[in-house]
């Protein structure tokens, strides 16, 4: 087995990044060895969920470790990839050496962007580090991910259609809805949103996996 590695990343902050990461995991750990890494030093908020859910012994079925530096990153794949199906990696609100680490080492980056212009403003530099990454990583491929998206809303019609147009980046066509459900499953650690009684309709948005090529 050989890990398909994907990483969660976007140089703004509060975006989703590590609630889409921690859904994502769950739902792929259903069927799947999934390992995590937490690549966003010193908030790592992804081992703050984690050691929720440890600590309420929610059977996971998944692993998580940290790294800090972009060579840690490296050691810690190398020594993993033949014994799980996918890794996993968030990354933090930032270019930074570490980030770009991530992009040289994935299959995929997953960008969690809001259909708010906003968002967008920021988000054309962070396409120009993923062109410069796929320059040295041929394998890499990215997908926007749109989140918090409220629907029949007209304004966020038009960003996520101009965005189309005018981005690369393709989108995927599952997008994650705006709902409290993602905030409280976050924080409440022993549950994702696939987990809840109450979530068919989430665990659907959260099966983004039409994993591109
Ligand atoms: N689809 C959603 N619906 C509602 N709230 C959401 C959704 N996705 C994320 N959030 C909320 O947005 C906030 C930021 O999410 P999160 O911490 O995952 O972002 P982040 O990009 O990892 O942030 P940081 O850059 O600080 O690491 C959290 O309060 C989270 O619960
Ligand atoms: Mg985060």
């Amino acid at each position: 087995m050989t890990a398909k590695i994907v990483c969660v990343a976007q140089a703004k902050g509060g975006v989703g990044k590590s609630t889409l990461c921690a859904n994502l995991c769950v739902t792929l750990s259903q069927s799947n060895k999934v390992l995590m890494i937490d690549c966003d030093p010193p908030q790592y908020s992804l081992s703050a969920w984690y050691q929720v859910r440890d600590d309420l012994y929610v059977e996971t079925g998944l692993t998580l470790t940290r790294a800090s530096t972009a060579a840690q990153l490296a050691s810690i794949i190398d020594k993993n990839k033949a014994d799980y199906d996918y890794i996993l990696i968030d990354g933090a609100p930032h270019v930074t050496p570490l980030v770009r680490a991530m992009l040289l080492q994935s299959h995929l980056v997953l960008i969690p962007l809001a259909p708010s212009s906003v968002e967008i403003w920021s988000f054309s530099e962070f396409e120009g580090l993923i062109s410069k990454a796929q320059k040295f990583n041929k394998n890499l491929n990215a997908r926007i991910i749109w989140n918090r998206v409220r629907r029949r809303v007209k304004s966020s019609e038009e960003v996520m259609q101009k965005t189309s147009k005018e981005s690369k980046i393709a989108a995927l066509k599952n997008q994650i809805t705006f709902r409290v459900a993602y905030m409280d499953s976050f924080a409440e650690g022993p549950q994702q949103v696939y987990e809840r009684n109450d979530s068919g309709t989430l665990a659907r948005e959260i099966l983004v996996f039409e994993f591109c090529g």
